[in-house]
């Protein structure tokens, strides 16, 4: 095992130790309005720093469920990954160490394997469709309850907009361009399958490890959207964006089922509110962030290409039916995300 994979376990065991020992003194009862109301503090974990927009959204979270839960539930906010990657930290919340976490669909595939059409290629057509699929899908309310029993499951969810391929200074026009490259993907065997059909050659690793690795030139490029550029600061290094626009991936608000059973079915409803408010306001700033962000990628020397996706799109497409043909449920997702295109 490398020695840098030992170090990393070791830290989340320490963590979990920490963690652990931060929990024991999280739950006060006090008296509301001649009620009995139990107080409780969750942190919630996310690997975005504070200038990435799904950071103030958190908080926004935070503090209407503050409000909406007469000051009875607490959350505070942990960003720039400092309790862990994100499989690390679904691991904490899993095994009820920690309370929540933003992490991606993407992420979520390898802890339960419907989160994969999260990451399928083109399985959303317009930010108009994401939205309707994600606010109103029955699938995906499905999708995210289903793993209540597992230790963890999902209350919300966050646009990251559209994830499109960056390199050091090559355009992507076609899947043609991708031969050779090393593309890093998200930990995610859907993610993995789709550079691999769009042409390139993918390198999935966790999203703290890209930087360096862009810097070092053990991959050739990435893709994300554009907050990867200047929140992550990928752009730094990275000089040309494609617009392959092949994925719409979802951050997710997860919960550790020991949490959820700590709280009263009223504090219940004020998390799952609170994260519907959040989300709906995140969708405007993301999409100021979005403009903004080109913005500053312009500035840093990135430049932009606007491509004809069809050649992707067409590349992807056996993926589609892979996807629909391995599990009859996955048909039946498949299907209730389709119904939704207008
Ligand atoms: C997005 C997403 C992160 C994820 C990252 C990745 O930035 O918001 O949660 O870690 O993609 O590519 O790994």
């Amino acid at each position: 095992m490398k020695l840098k994979k030992i170090l990393s376990m070791a830290a989340t065991g320490l963590l979990s130790l920490s963690l652990l020992a931060a929990c024991a003194g999280n739950e006060t009862t006090s008296k509301t309005g001649g009620e009995s109301a139990k107080q409780v503090s969750f942190r919630l974990a996310s690997n975005h720093p504070e200038e990435h927009p799904v950071t103030p959204s958190l908080r926004e979270f935070a503090k209407l469920a503050g409000q909406q839960s007469k000051d009875s539930v607490k959350i505070e906010v942990s960003p720039n990954g400092v309790l862990g990657q994100e499989r690390d930290v679904i691991e904490l919340v899993k095994s009820g160490t920690l309370e929540m976490a933003k992490v991606s669909a993407s992420a979520l595939e390898g802890f339960e394997k419907s989160y994969s059409i999260f990451s399928l290629p083109y399985v959303f057509q317009s930010t108009d469709h994401y939205y309707e699929v994600m606010d109103n899908s029955e699938a995906v309310q499905e999708i995210f309850t289903k793993t209540k029993d597992k230790g963890w499951f999902a209350i919300g969810w966050y646009s990251a907009g559209q994830r499109s391929i960056y390199t050091f200074d090559k355009e992507v026009a076609s899947p043609t361009d991708l031969k050779g490259m090393k593309i890093r993907v998200q930990e995610s065997p859907t993610s993995i399958a789709m550079i691999k059909a769009m042409g390139g050659s993918p390198t999935p690793m966790s999203f703290g490890e890209v930087y360096t690795a862009l810097q070092q030139g053990i991959i050739d490029g990435a893709e994300n959207n554009e907050m990867g550029l200047t929140a992550n600061k990928h752009g730094e290094v990275a000089k040309a964006y494609s617009y392959t626009e092949h994925q719409y991936v979802p951050d997710v608000l997860i919960i550790s089922t020991k949490a959820w059973e700590k709280l009263s079915e009223e504090q219940q409803q004020a998390l799952i509110d609170s994260a519907k408010e959040s989300a709906e306001s995140h969708k405007a700033a993301w999409e100021k962030a979005v403009t903004e962000a080109k913005k500053q990628a312009e500035q840093m020397g990135v430049k932009f290409y606007t491509i004809d996706k069809q050649s992707f799109i067409d590349a992807a497409k056996p993926l589609h039916d892979e996807y629909k043909d391995a599990d009859e449920l996955n048909a039946k997702y498949f299907d209730d995300f389709q119904s939704y295109v207008k």
